[in-house]
């Protein structure tokens, strides 16, 4: 296979969560806590970055859900591999995604959060891929838009691997 393609430099993502950032910290005004809850495992290292773009004070937390195994496109199904570990019950609330794509992972996790009565619920996602989309899912900030490629690095993963490439690169052209 040859060398993955640079989508994404180290250098753009960082500049655009710095923005990220802000843009959230803007429509937080209020000094109290948000809730940052990443979708495992490939929102971690964008979840650590944003977190840090922000000035609002925050509280992480972390949900798993059934990943893609070895293929590269979803199975339709989600399952919830893991749990929050608190009550959001009146809390701020943003769903920290890597990347959106059919909407599935991302419609059921709205669906379950929103039942349990969040103050605010948002979602912030590193990439959208647009065309992918099955299930219509309304994102409030969004890293970049990207075509319908399958990529990796910055925590995205194919079956586990790639996930500490400092860019995010196109995997298998
Ligand atoms: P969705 O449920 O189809 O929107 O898929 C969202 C999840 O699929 C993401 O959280 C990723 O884990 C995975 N995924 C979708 N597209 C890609 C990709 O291009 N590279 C790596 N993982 C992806
Ligand atoms: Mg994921």
């Amino acid at each position: 296979m040859p060398p993955p393609r640079v989508l994404l430099s180290a250098e753009q993502i960082r500049t655009r969560i710095a923005e990220l950032g802000a843009e959230i910290d803007d429509s937080y005004p209020g000094g109290e806590p948000v809730y940052l809850i990443a979708v495992l495992k490939g929102a971690f290292i964008f979840l650590a970055d944003l977190a840090r773009a922000m000035t609002t004070p925050v509280r992480i937390e972390f949900i798993g859900i059934s990943s893609y195994g070895r293929r590269k496109s979803s199975s339709g199904q989600v399952q919830l591999t893991k749990d929050l570990d608190v009550s959001i019950e009146g809390h701020h609330v943003i769903l920290v995604e890597d990347i959106l794509d059919s909407g599935t992972t991302l419609a059921y996790l709205v669906t379950l959060m929103a039942q349990r009565k969040p103050k605010s619920l948002r979602i912030v996602t590193l990439l959208d891929k647009p065309e992918r989309r099955q299930s219509p899912v309304k994102t409030d900030f969004v890293g970049f838009t990207i075509p319908d490629v399958f990529v990796i690095g910055y925590g995205l993963d194919y079956a586990e691997d790639y996930r500490n490439l400092k860019d995010v690169c196109v995997l298998g052209e």
